[in-house]
């Protein structure tokens, strides 16, 4: 077998190295167009979870590496002249030069021809070769010319960045954000052997130009960063190596093979530096060829194997790096804020840690984050305990004169068993049980305004009497028998309505009972629904009328808060998203046109809704489609709303059009919640695949919302709240005098559970290899 190889790179030695050792009698010849010892760049670094695997598949290899690495176990964030440490981390740093020497050599004992100095431009020279590697880096030149055949979406990313090293000692991977005149810079480093570290420096276009970086020579632009950072760097030099400030491309593939051709490493997939991920999935690639090789009959059916079994791994990996990238991106957005917090999001940033894994391996500095979060709490006027404060899913709000007792929330939620829009014993089960297992908030599912301003013939309504006396005794329940605050969310299901029950067919059209519809314009949802009538201003006026009569109903019903539904496409939302809005008048256009109905309706109900109880608006903070709402747009929207007296911004997304594109995943919208609350600067609530406390935590720890809703599951435990009380020991939550020997039980259950469990993961997980390092280098006790 012939196997040819351009590029020299971690991913391509590596494939050589496995493969060489797989089939001893095959021709591998590996082309690289530098020098053997000719390497830009300073260090990499792999997890330990990475070593592992390298120490499976090639142990020689593995061996000299963990020979020649620096370990560390500690993150370190500097910020506004503070440092938070975090430990338990289990990264190693190595020279990217060592590690080229050390991989060339493992391929050479093999038998791989490494030919240097060779630069690959023709693919027509490979043509008797069986496999061609394409491990040709982030430019590669192969994956250019078959552009089209690899589908490739190169996205540019606005900040820029430099790799630089130093002979700075450094004992943890070290974040430094550093406040300039010209505005923010963030160093990333850490350091790979004796006496040298690795320093990636990142900043955004505008301080880019303050600064006078354009057309900085390295040198010179070297020489700006010692300034900035010299307080740091005390006195060690910056050593440049083809630093040239640049953007992150991101690069994607959709396909990674052409023929006998594969794509290898950066060529095929690029992940941002600030995941140290770039050298680990270069050689992981060359891992997942070199299995698939050795178990399909043939190199089709291989290249076929390792492109769909590595495909998910590499997008989960570059969909972290997404996530952290954005957040270094828009550092700005927390740069006011408390440095223990600012330190707990740079650390959460990715959803791999999470508040309860922090606890674990670095309690004190979640105490600290729950001391930061209650003073807050503390700051608006709760008397809550600041030196042993509670976790922040457990601290209590205020939006108006309305106090929540903690912040976990039951979304509102369709129940489509209402009769002519009038609630039922189910509705007051349902609601009673959800408010009485514990949560601090509960909404209704979606109150439709009117008859005809339903989704299905199963949604609860307000418009008539029958319906505002069961609503009442609802409300009444639930304030007699919880702590439980409960909020009327009003909508119009607009061009989704006169559709099916949920089981039935969610979003189909009735096939009978049929009742007409409007919308912003006239587009149906499917092709085969009804098609809306476009709203003229009489019916605006009389929808904004049925709006006013619900929420003067809701008043007398007795609800706590008002939330106006103006997400998920229907009538609202259908103005505000240009996908569904293409009117010509004063209602359509720009976002300040398409936003003026759902303004006015939204006014209209706080000038009837009492001053001192709170109103909040659902929107879709993207429509998760091109061409329509994005997270920017989102901004906007939340600021118009809070200019018109919004307490605070229900932040969902999508459902606007049926061929919407989401990503989902946990916590998925919780990236939308975060950039309205801190760019629009007003309070939010985020939702969608929020499934444990932990992430509850997380989210209201780091700053990404103020109060977090859980929908489906609440679905299936209406006492999620009082289990995680128990949890995390919040004896102040409400429980029903009833129920009280449960929550004692619970509570002193949860004690010893939660050591065994605390226990079990200590146990179960491997020590570092920090750890491991520091126990061998001991000196023995005197005996
Ligand atoms: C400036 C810079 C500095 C970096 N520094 C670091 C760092 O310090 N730490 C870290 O972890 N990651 C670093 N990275 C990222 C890291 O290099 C990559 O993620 C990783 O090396 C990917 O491995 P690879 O084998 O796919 O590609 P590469 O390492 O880029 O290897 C591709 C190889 O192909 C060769 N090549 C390309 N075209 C041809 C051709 N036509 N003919 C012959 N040879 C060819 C190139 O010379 C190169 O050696 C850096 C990236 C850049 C751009
Ligand atoms: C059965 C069901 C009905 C829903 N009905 C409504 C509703 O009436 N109003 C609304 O704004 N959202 C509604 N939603 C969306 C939820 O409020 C929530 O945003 C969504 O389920 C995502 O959260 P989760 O992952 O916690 O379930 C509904 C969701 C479900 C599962």
């Amino acid at each position: 077998m012939k196997i040819a190889i351009i590029g020299g790179g971690p991913a391509g030695l590596y494939a050589a190295i496995l493969l060489a050792k797989q089939r001893p009698e095959a021709e591998i010849i590996v082309y690289e167009r530098n020098r053997a010892d000719d390497t830009f760049g300073f260090g990499v670094v792999f997890s330990d979870a990475t070593l592992d695997n390298f120490e499976k598949y090639d142990q020689p290899s593995y061996r000299r590496i963990t020979q020649e690495f620096a370990y560390w176990d500690d993150i370190a964030v500097y910020f506004r002249g503070t440092a938070h440490r975090v430990g338990g981390n289990g990264f190693c740093g190595c020279s990217r030069r060592k590690l080229l020497l050390i991989l060339q050599q493992r391929a050479r004992e093999l038998g791989a021809d490494l030919r240097f100095e060779t630069e690959i431009d023709e693919q027509s020279r490979f043509e008797d070769a069986d496999l061609v590697i394409l491990a040709d880096g982030i430019n590669s030149r192969f994956r250019e010319t078959h552009i089209d055949h690899f589908q490739v979406e190169v996205d540019v990313r606005s900040n820029y960045f430099a790799w630089m090293g130093s002979s700075k000692p450094l004992d943890a991977f070290t974040f430094i954000f550093q406040e300039t005149e010209w505005g923010p810079f963030i160093a990333h480093a850490y350091q790979y052997e004796a006496g040298r570290s690795t320093w990636i420096f990142e900043t955004d276009p505008k301080t880019f130009e303050r600064a006078g970086l354009k057309g900085l020579d390295e040198r010179r632009s070297a020489d700006r960063m010692a300034e900035i950072f010299g307080w740091f760097l005390g006195g060690h030099q910056l050593l440049v190596n083809r630093s040239m400030w640049r953007n992150f491309p991101m690069i994607r593939s959709k396909r990674w093979v052409k023929g006998k051709m594969v794509l290898l490493g950066d060529a095929k997939a690029t992940a941002h530096f600030s995941i140290g991920s770039g050298t680990k999935l270069a050689m992981e690639d060359a891992i997942a060829l070199a299995e698939a090789m050795a178990r399909a009959p043939t190199v089709a059916a291989a290249l076929e194997l390792y492109e769909q079994g590595r495909r998910e791994e590499v997008e989960k990996t570059q969909h972290a790096a997404d996530v952290s990238l954005v957040w270094f991106e828009h550092v700005d957005r927390f740069w006011e804020f408390d440095p223990v917090q600012f330190a707990f999001g740079v650390m959460t940033r990715s959803k791999a840690i999470t508040y309860d894994n922090l606890k674990l391996r670095a309690p004190d500095f979640v105490t600290e984050v729950d001391k930061a979060f209650a003073k807050q709490v503390r700051a608006k006027g709760f008397d809550v305990d600041v030196q042993k404060p509670l976790v922040p899913m457990f601290q209590p709000m205020r939006l108006r004169e309305m106090e929540i007792k903690n912040r976990a929330v039951v979304s509102p939620m369709c129940m489509y068993s209402a009769k002519e829009g009038v609630p039922s014993d189910f509705h007051l089960v349902h609601y009673g049980s959800r408010a009485m297992g514990g949560a601090g908030l509960i909404f209704t599912e979606m109150v439709c305004v009117g008859r005809e301003a339903r989704i299905t013939p199963g949604c609860a309504g307000l418009w008539n009497d029958e319906q505002e006396a069961f609503w009442t005794r609802i409300v009444n329940f639930v304030h007699a028998n919880s702590a439980a605050k409960f909020a009327l969310q009003l909508g119009h299901a607009g061009r989704k309505g006169a559709t099916k029950l949920m089981w039935e067919g969610i979003d189909r059209p009735l096939e009978e009972g049929a009742w007409d519809i409007i919308s912003a314009s006239p587009l149906p949802y499917f092709p085969d629904s009804q098609v809306p009538r476009a709203m003229d201003r009489s019916a605006m006026t009389a929808v904004t009328a049925a709006f006013v009569a619900a929420a003067e109903r809701g008043e007398r019903c007795g609800f706590d808060m008002l939330e106006l539904h103006c997400a998920h496409g229907y009538l609202l939302a259908s103005f505000i998203s240009p996908l569904t809005n293409q009117r010509s008048d004063d209602y359509g256009g720009s976002l300040e046109n398409r936003l003026r109905f759902p303004l006015e309706v939204f006014e209209a109900m706080r000038a009837v809704w009492p001053k001192h109880k709170p109103m909040s608006v659902r929107i879709s903070a993207t429509d998760w489609a091109e061409g329509g709402i994005t997270g920017d747009d989102a901004v906007q929207v939340a600021r118009a709303f809070a200019q018109a007296g919004v307490d605070l911004v229900d932040v969902s997304t999508g459902q606007t059009v049926q061929d919407a594109q989401p990503l989902y995943g946990r916590m998925f919208q919780t990236p939308f919640s975060d950039q309205v609350r801190n760019e629009a600067r007003v309070a939010t609530m985020c939702v969608g695949n929020i499934t444990s406390s932990d992430q509850v935590n997380t989210i209201l720890a780091a700053g990404r919302a103020d109060l977090v809703a859980l929908g489906r599951p609440h679905l299936v435990d209406p006492a999620f709240a009082i289990k995680a009380a128990a949890w995390y020991g919040a004896q102040e939550v409400f429980c029903p005098v009833q129920y009280l020997p449960g929550k004692e039980q619970i509570f002193r259950n949860s004690v010893r559970d939660r050591q065994d469990f605390d226990e079990l993961r200590i146990k179960a997980k491997p020590k570092t290899r920090a750890e491991l390092k520091a126990e061998a280098t001991k000196p023995l006790a005197a005996e």
